[in-house]
């Protein structure tokens, strides 16, 4: 296969089917031919939504993107067992919806033999995506609507997503899209959502734990209690569907540290944002510091998953 990068559908080698609004995309790789149909409208459609999916300064832009790598390789551990679960190894094809800056993206398709596709609502992010997945030749990335998936029924051998649905407007629209998408007894991974509500932290600060208790997510649009909502929002899509907290280790106190000096940024501004003045800011920084190096800070933060399988309708 050629490495297509980032494609709007049209730009695919396609040979359209009867209906105009759908194109039936060839690609082979490795030797094997596989065939998407997708809606060739849904790209133009999705030109005009970026900054519903992407506000940021390109300031932020750049934190976001390092949080999303650090992210991607502190949570490797969490989800390579789910991907042994849901058997990507040998899986055909693979969609991975809200990709992002495709640093998971990357994690799936080099763990795969099969053909990973990779979606997102946000050209900045679709262009990163397609710097770090330059040579990962079994990928191709689109732009579109997780709410409204723009291939065929019964397509993919696996759909997955991570850290998506604590982002989506409407999650339940996503995960009725994944499992649409899905073929009959394919499976649906949600990995790493979490759950605010179960944070655990010691020695506590009551004035800014309850800040980091999920109000910042909130403020930013996102759903600090979808670690929860889960297996709601499988069951309601008809899946069969198993639930589990993919993080049980705790982290050490270095590791947290580490984690504490990539996102001080986020940490410093959300509690300038909540009015806390530079000195009480300083005060709870050096509380904070000084509790790790003397190695008796703890912090428990819960990452649900869900797997979900695709069951026959029992009346065609
Ligand atoms: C927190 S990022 C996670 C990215 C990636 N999955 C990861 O774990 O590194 C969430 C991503 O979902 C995308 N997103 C949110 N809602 C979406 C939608 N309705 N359609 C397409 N992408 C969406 C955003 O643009 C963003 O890239």
């Amino acid at each position: 296969m050629t490495k297509e990068g980032l494609c709007s559908f049209s730009s695919i080698t396609s040979s359209c089917v009867p209906d105009p609004t759908f194109l039936n995309c060839l690609f082979t790789y490795t030797g094997k031919s596989y065939s998407i149909t997708v809606n060739s409208l849904s790209g133009h459609i999705m030109k005009k939504t970026e900054n519903k999916f992407h506000k940021r300064t390109n300031e932020e832009l750049i934190d976001f993107i390092k949080k999303l790598e650090l992210q991607a390789l502190e949570t490797a551990e969490e989800r390579l067992p789910l991907y042994l679960i849901v058997r990507l190894k040998d899986a055909t094809l693979i969609l991975d919806v809200g990709c992002g800056s495709g640093f998971v993206t990357r994690d799936i398709a080099r763990l795969t033999k099969g053909m990973v596709v990779a979606i997102d609502g946000s050209d900045t992010l679709l262009k990163v995506a397609q710097k770090i997945l330059n040579d990962d030749v079994n990928t191709i990335l689109c732009k579109a609507d997780a709410e409204k998936l723009c291939f065929a029924d019964n397509t993919f051998d696996l759909v997955t997503c991570n850290l998506l649905l604590m982002w989506a407007d409407n999650p339940q629209k996503v995960v009725n899209e994944m499992v649409r998408v899905v073929k009959p007894y394919g499976k649906v991974l949600a990995s790493l959502e979490p759950d605010y509500g179960g944070k655990i932290h010691w020695p506590e600060n009551k004035k800014v734990d309850p800040l980091f208790a999920g109000e910042a997510i909130r403020k930013k649009g996102g759903d600090p209690h979808i670690g929860r909502k889960l297996r709601n929002l499988f069951v309601n899509a008809g899946l069969e569907t198993i639930i589990g907290i993919g993080n049980n280790r705790i982290w050490s106190c270095e590791e947290d540290k580490q984690y504490y000096f990539h996102s001080r940024d986020f940490y410093i501004k959300t509690l300038k944002d909540a009015g806390l003045s530079e000195k009480e800011i300083d005060q709870w920084e050096y509380e904070f510091l000084k509790s790790l190096d003397e190695g008796i800070q703890l912090n428990f933060f819960p990452q649900f998953y869900a797997i979900g399988t695709k069951l026959k309708p029992k009346y065609p």
